[in-house]
């Protein structure tokens, strides 16, 4: 994925050239790469060509990189830490941080007009469309503004949940979705069990970072631990207590291994990420 995300990106001698260094500062050299690989392993069940897979992960990853770099903004967490290295907006600056987000999101959708994606342009037409409502106001965009305006305030449980889903979930969905949809079409069950784990998995994420952000260090995590709590944040943690929002990690985790059931072997990295997801320790 890096050496595929840096060929796709603008090159840095490309003008305006401030602009493509800190596109390429956001988005290579570093990053767990979790959307990518979740697209690849969803890919396997349907038979998908890699260089298809390649295109499709690399924009869901692209619109990823574009909310970190966005979500560090003073306006929003504020950080100056991320992936190890200072944010995008410390290291230039607030105004070409704004822009890097504006620039990732569209070519993340210019990559998916790509004529190498598809030889079938509805599906194609599809994929942009899951892209950009996992991307908007009913997916990361519209989690992210509940996130904001949620600061001091204490959320309910469906609440909390339904910001997790929007802000971290959608994306993740998306990211499998994309995977399987550059192969062969899957049958009705299969959507089924492959949403139903991607749903699964996607909330795991942010309940993990939750309780990753209250408990891990700031050098494994390469980015300020404490913050939530820093910042008044609602959790996982501050709403269920830690105990309790691991077990409910575990019990995400092993709902979505059961989706998995159905396909049998082919859905072996799929199990790995998932369990991934839930042992991470950044
Ligand atoms: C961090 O995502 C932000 C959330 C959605 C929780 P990741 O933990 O996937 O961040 P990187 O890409 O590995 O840096
Ligand atoms: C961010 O959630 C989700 C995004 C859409 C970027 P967080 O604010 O908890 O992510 P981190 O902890 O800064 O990575
Ligand atoms: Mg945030
Ligand atoms: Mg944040
Ligand atoms: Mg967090």
């Amino acid at each position: 994925m890096e050496s595929v995300l840096a060929g796709l990106l603008p090159a840095p001698e490309l003008a305006p050239q401030r602009l493509h260094k800190a596109m390429r500062y956001a988005v290579l050299g570093g990053g767990k790469r979790v959307r990518p690989l979740l697209a690849f392993a969803a890919a396997e069940l349907t038979s998908a060509p890699a260089r298809r897979v390649e295109i499709a992960a690399s924009a869901v990853e692209l619109i990823h990189a574009y909310s970190l770099v966005h979500d560090d903004l003073p306006c929003m967490d504020d950080d100056d830490l991320r992936r190890g290295k200072p944010t995008c907006h410390v290291e230039f600056d607030e105004a070409t941080a704004l822009l890097v987000g504006d620039a990732l999101q569209t070519l993340a959708f210019q990559l998916l007009a790509h004529q190498e994606l598809c030889d079938a342009p509805a599906t194609q037409l599809e994929m942009l469309k899951h892209l950009a409502i996992a991307a908007g106001s009913r997916g990361m965009a519209g989690g992210q503004a509940i996130d904001l305006d949620s600061v001091g305030k204490s959320l309910s449980v469906p609440e909390l949940e339904f910001m997790h889903i929007h802000k971290t979930g959608a994306l993740i969905r998306a990211a499998v979705k994309l995977g399987t949809l550059c192969g062969e079409k899957l049958d009705k069950p299969g959507e089924a069990a492959l949403e139903h784990y991607a749903k699964c998995i996607g909330l795991a994420f942010q309940v993990v970072d939750d309780i990753l952000d209250a408990e891990a260090p700031t050098a494994t995590l390469g980015k300020t631990a404490g913050k939530d709590a820093e910042q008044n944040k609602p959790t996982y943690v501050t709403l269920l207590g830690a105990a309790t929002a691991r077990d409910f990690a575990d019990e995400l985790h092993h709902d979505a291994l059961a989706a998995l059931e159905i396909f049998g072997e082919r859905a072996l990295r799929l199990r790995q990420l998932a369990d991934f997801v839930v042992k991470r320790q950044y």
